[in-house]
């Protein structure tokens, strides 16, 4: 994780309380071959995952290399479908892969990758590009032209100078705005980030980071964003979520999430990065290099990691529940205020079906 200040770009809260992306008990599995076995493995990459973000709102995603994070995005955009449970965008169940899903999906969620270059056809227009997500829309010809200078206006190219390059013409930081304009021109409602700025140098990072707080300010935007720069989550995210090996481990209001960490491993994610740790806060380091997601730990997946692990840990899945008014957790033994575990004892809460 790194942590620069690109300037404070953060909006009010603007979340409308009604759910948009509602995501339930989600699981994905890849197949992959085995070493010395005729039969393939199977990695977990989501592993039984529950959010909902309300329409106006940013959820951030964060976690280390391999936690599930693109999985999910892409499980969300049915590329491919889940393996199990429930994907409801603004009250289409999108997990349906019918003729009317299929049809509705451009407009319900649109996603933007890491690496612009690769995410546009080399070979096609900005023009074509942008203008590609209308096609299916019964707009006219010119109704799709203005739409399509409007938002090449709106995310700050020109559209007489810039519509008719193609991708490699453009420097990384045009490309990544011709991406977000192919995926806001049809206006959908949700937007996946990935990692929008990673690949960007310092200086149009913030640039595109500003761009995407003011876009979502003024079509009061859905976004699904996930970064390891704390910094951007912390401009663009309203909510938080961290994810390890598939799971969800907490799920807190950014300044809830940066300031009180309940779950050890958010509290050692934020450990690596000075400004974002409290003084009196002791700092966790993660022990360790992460378990395989095809043969993860029984119970907690994070406690062979965990400074606080205890036998309870290996054995009973912790369950995620509320710890704070919207500061959801799924550990044993929680960190409290001074960022050590709160209790000696399992909350009964944790531990799912108590007697
Ligand atoms: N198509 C695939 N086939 C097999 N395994 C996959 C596939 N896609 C992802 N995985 C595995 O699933 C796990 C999660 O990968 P994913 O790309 O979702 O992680 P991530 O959190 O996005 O990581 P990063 O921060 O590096 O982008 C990893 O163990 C990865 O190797
Ligand atoms: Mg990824």
């Amino acid at each position: 994780m790194a942590a620069r200040n690109i300037g404070s770009v953060n909006s009010p809260h603007q979340s409308s309380g009604e759910p948009l992306l509602v995501v339930t008990n989600l699981v994905q599995e890849f197949s992959v071959p085995k070493r010395g076995s005729l039969r393939n493995a199977t990695v977990s990459a989501v592993a039984d995952v529950s959010f909902v973000v309300d329409r106006g709102e940013t959820l951030a995603i964060v976690g280390e290399t391999g936690s599930g994070k693109t999985s999910l995005a892409r499980t969300l955009l049915g590329a491919p479908p889940p393996k199990k449970g429930g994907i409801t965008i603004d009250g289409h169940d999108v997990t349906k892969r019918n003729r009317a899903t299929r049809k509705a999906q451009s407009r319900l969620v649109q996603m933007i990758f890491q690496d612009p270059s690769s995410a546009l056809d080399p070979t096609w227009s900005v023009q074509r590009i942008v203008s590609e997500p209308l096609q299916k829309l019964g707009l006219s010809r010119q109704e799709r032209d203005d739409r399509v200078a409007d938002t090449l206006r709106r995310v700050g190219l020109n559209p007489e100078r810039h519509s008719r390059r193609r991708p490699s013409e453009l420097s990384g930081g045009q490309q990544q705005r011709v991406a977000i304009a192919r995926a806001l021109v049809g206006r959908p409602a949700l937007t996946v980030l990935d990692e929008p700025v990673t690949a960007l140098d310092a200086a149009t990072q913030s640039q595109v980071v500003e761009l995407l707080a003011e876009l979502k300010n003024e079509f009061g935007l859905t976004y699904l964003l996930i970064a390891h720069d704390l910094a951007v989550v912390q401009q663009l995210a309203d909510r938080v979520a961290t994810m390890y090996l598939g799971k969800i481990c907490e799920e807190a209001s950014v300044a809830t999430l940066f300031s009180t960490p309940a779950h050890p491993y958010t509290a050692a994610l934020l450990s690596a990065i000075p400004s974002f740790t409290p003084d009196e806060r002791p700092r966790l380091r993660l022990l360790g290099e992460p378990p395989s997601p095809i043969d993860p730990p029984t119970g907690c997946r994070f406690r062979t990691r965990c400074a606080f692990a205890q036998e309870v840990c290996a054995t009973v899945e912790p369950r995620l529940r509320e710890v704070a008014p919207g500061q959801n957790v799924a550990c044993h033994f929680p960190l409290g205020a001074d960022g050590t575990p709160s209790t000696t004892v399992p909350a009964p809460e944790s531990l799912g079906t108590v007697a």
